[in-house]
């Protein structure tokens, strides 16, 4: 794959204080080159940094989203949570929802749709995180199990022209671990043939998320169904998040 068109989402998880703005600054001046004039940069910060990122990025072509939203659109007494209505008031165009710590930490296919159709209501580009556990991998369910997480996630949802897919398998996530080249292209095509065949679309987009480096983007890059990469901790490191970017480039 070039990296035409191609989603990079950083992740930043529970990292990041104010003064962490200015280490995206060459990642902006990258983003601004030729080369990458039809990259899709997404920064995922924390919601404390969510309106600060917005102003930072202006002027530029990076999109700004969260890393989740509440299952319920209206406003109430949900403590310490946020509604897609008050993302999308900061000026962020993203959620990801779904994320495998966040599946761990309650949330199921059935919130998981919830959520999506309350980020699509306030206009809201969905990234919806999918993905096995190593006993689904080890018990050959991995097909079964992103089927039905897609299924359930996406129920009632007519236009998926919004939605953005990451397999993110959890046992990749934050280990260092990832697939084979050859097996990631099997699921990110299972995964697209699902899309079509139940939704109709023509080109669904799908990522993989899940200890991708600088150095492993060369062979994961190579896969010719991936349309981008959703990274974690690497791309809190601004050097390295510039590596895998440039390195992206055939
Ligand atoms: P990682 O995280 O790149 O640190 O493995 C990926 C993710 O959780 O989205």
């Amino acid at each position: 794959m070039t990296n035409n068109n191609m989603y990079f989402i950083a992740n930043w998880k529970m990292f990041g204080k104010l003064s962490s703005i200015n280490s995206i600054n060459k990642v902006i001046k990258l983003s601004k080159s030729n080369e990458f004039s039809k990259t899709k940069i997404i920064y995922c910060p924390p919601y404390t940094l969510l309106k600060d990122f917005v102003q930072k990025t202006k002027k530029t072509k990076i999109s700004i989203g969260a890393q989740d939203c509440h299952y319920e659109n209206n406003y109430g007494p949900f403590t310490g949570s946020i509604n897609a209505k008050q993302i999308k008031n900061t000026g962020a165009n993203y959620t990801i929802v779904g994320h495998s710590e966040k599946r761990s930490a309650g949330d199921t296919n059935i919130i998981v749709n919830k959520k999506v159709i309350c980020s699509l209501r306030e206009k809201l580009n969905v990234i919806l995180c999918i993905g096995e556990t190593l006993k689904e991998k080890q018990k050959g369910m991995t097909t079964k199990i992103i089927n039905k997480q897609l299924e359930i996630c996406l129920k009632n949802i007519k236009d998926l022209k919004k939605v953005i897919i990451a397999y993110e398998p959890v046992w990749s996530i934050g280990t260092g671990k990832v697939l084979k080249v050859e097996d990631l292209n099997v699921i990110l095509k299972k995964i697209k043939i699902f899309l079509k065949k139940k939704y109709k679309i023509k080109n669904p987009k799908v990522l993989y998320g899940g200890s991708v480096n600088s150095k492993n983007i060369l062979i994961l890059n190579k896969a010719n169904e991936i349309n981008g990469f959703l990274i974690g901790s690497a791309s809190q490191k601004e050097n390295i998040f510039v590596d895998i970017l440039k390195k992206s480039i055939n």
